[in-house]
């Protein structure tokens, strides 16, 4: 099976499909109708999906638009049969490409400072660690926040 047949923009039909990977991928998913207000905070635009041969989703990534060219890249999750098969990497990559088009320069997002896994992907791709937040997750669970300044890898 080809995981990552395309990466489009994601439909609101397609967010119960994004939703059952964010449940298997993380400890303490997000709730359901967060999704719908990521969805709109994205503008529709920038919550992007993959889908394989069967048009079926297999992983999203969602950035908001902030204030002052900044975008933040709120969550990213691939299938778990199809993790490890460049499917991360063509998601951030069209998430880049979409919002340095737009005039996006800089890039955030918060990872656990224990997913070495997620932290090589952003790594390879020249997010570099700023800071620790403390609790970020919840009581001891911290964050490592990572940003994307003026370098869009896939873009050069
Ligand atoms: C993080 C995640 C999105 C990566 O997706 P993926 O499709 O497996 O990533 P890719 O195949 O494009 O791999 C990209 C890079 O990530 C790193 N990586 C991916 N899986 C890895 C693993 N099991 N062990 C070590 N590094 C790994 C590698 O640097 C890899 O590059 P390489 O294959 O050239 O060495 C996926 O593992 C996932 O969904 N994890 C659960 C959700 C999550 O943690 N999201 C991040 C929230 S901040």
């Amino acid at each position: 099976m080809q995981c990552c047949k395309t990466v489009r923009a994601a439909e609101p039909q397609d967010l119960d499909a994004a939703f059952m990977i964010e449940i298997e991928s993380f400890e303490n998913p997000y709730p359901r109708w967060y999704f719908d207000l990521l969805y709109g905070l994205s503008g529709g635009k920038y919550f992007l999906v993959s889908t394989n041969d069967r048009d079926e989703i297999t992983g999203y990534i969602i950035g908001i638009p902030l204030s002052g060219n900044v975008c933040h890249i709120a969550s990213i999750a691939v299938a778990k049969q199809c993790r490890r098969k460049g499917v991360g990497t063509a998601l951030l990559h069209s998430l880049l490409e979409l919002c340095s088009a737009d005039g996006y320069t800089s890039f955030i997002l918060e990872v656990d400072v224990y997913n070495y896994v997620a932290q090589r992907l952003y790594a390879s791709n020249l997010f570099k660690p700023v800071m620790v937040a403390t609790d970020y997750y919840g009581r001891g669970r911290h964050a490592l926040v990572m940003i994307l300044l003026n370098e869009i890898p896939c873009c050069i």
